[in-house]
């Protein structure tokens, strides 16, 4: 096919030797199929930030760091710099955990080069060769379904050990590729440590993956897994071969009953500071 101007750059700079075909318009990004050398490969062409959920850009960049302050300020303005900072923040937050999860032996695609805003990764291929089908497009048996479950609770574990949530893990970012499923699409994925969102976007996750699943295999729609893995990871007791049983005793005598209390003075206060200024005005 005739080159898509967002690839020419790459094509010049010899990254790119053809463009095979379109493969997906998805909601944030073009892919493509190219060749390169030998090569068959993926190329991500990230849409403008206009086009995407301005909430979920700040959401996910909370807490993200930004090097210099000259671009935190801008960010902070939402000047054009600062939109374009946001960009390549977003962008390369994607970069970064497919490199740190390929090395922690996540299934992913392999990347290869992020360059203008393109990224270039391995095509994941079904035994035919073919891109992959995303899990959402294939019918599964009750086993499979646990199988596959099962191995991408692991891959879920393996991502937290590296540091890693995901955060928008679902059947539509699942390939099921010839070697078994590989987990795509990450640029909204957060540092496990160092974000406020991060245990609810882990228990999110996880429960895509039981909701989805357990359309096959309903028992697992009464698993607690989420909540299992980030007690453990939080006790500094999760380990690459723990033993999963989905089960997770809710500790009722954990309520912060002194936070409760504060909340309840809070609301107290402000509902006496209301009352008064309605006084005042009468
Ligand atoms: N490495 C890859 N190999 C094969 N197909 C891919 C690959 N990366 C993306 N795709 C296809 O492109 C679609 C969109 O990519 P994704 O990263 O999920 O971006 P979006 O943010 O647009 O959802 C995926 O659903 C998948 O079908
Ligand atoms: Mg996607």
């Amino acid at each position: 096919m005739k080159p898509p101007k967002r690839l020419l750059p790459l094509i010049e700079e010899g990254l790119i030797d053809t463009v095979v075909r379109q493969l997906m318009s998805g909601k944030e990004a073009m892919v493509y199929v190219v060749r390169c050398g030998g090569m068959v490969r993926c190329a991500k062409v990230y849409k403008e930030s206009t086009r995407r959920s301005f909430r979920q850009a700040v959401d996910y960049t909370e807490n993200r760091k930004v090097k210099n302050t000259r671009q935190a300020r801008a960010m902070a303005k939402g000047t054009r710099f600062g939109r374009q900072a946001q960009e390549s923040a977003w962008q390369s937050a994607e970069v970064d955990a497919l490199y740190r999860l390929a090395a922690a032996g996540v299934s992913v695609p392999t990347p290869h080069n992020f360059f203008d805003g393109v990224l270039l990764m391995d095509l994941v291929t079904d035994e035919a060769g073919d891109a992959a089908p995303r899990l959402n497009d294939v019918q599964l048996t009750p086993e499979q379904a646990r199988v596959l479950h099962e191995a991408l609770l692991r891959e879920v574990v393996r991502m937290l050990r590296a540091g890693v949530v995901h955060g928008d893990l679902s059947e539509f970012n699942i390939l099921l590729g010839a070697d078994g499923p590989v987990i795509i699409d990450l640029p909204q994925a957060v540092d496990a440590a160092g974000n406020n969102h991060a245990a609810r976007m882990l228990l999110r996750d996880v429960a895509n993956l039981n909701a989805f699943f357990g359309r096959y295999a309903p028992e697992l729609l009464l698993t607690e897994f989420g909540h299992e893995i980030w007690d453990l990871y939080q006790r500094g007791r999760l380990h690459p071969e723990v033993a999963l049983t989905g089960r997770f005793e809710h500790d009722r005598g954990a309520v912060d009953l002194a936070g409760v209390m504060r909340e309840i003075a809070d609301a107290r206060a402000e509902e006496a500071a209301r009352l008064m200024r309605l006084q005042a005005v009468a």
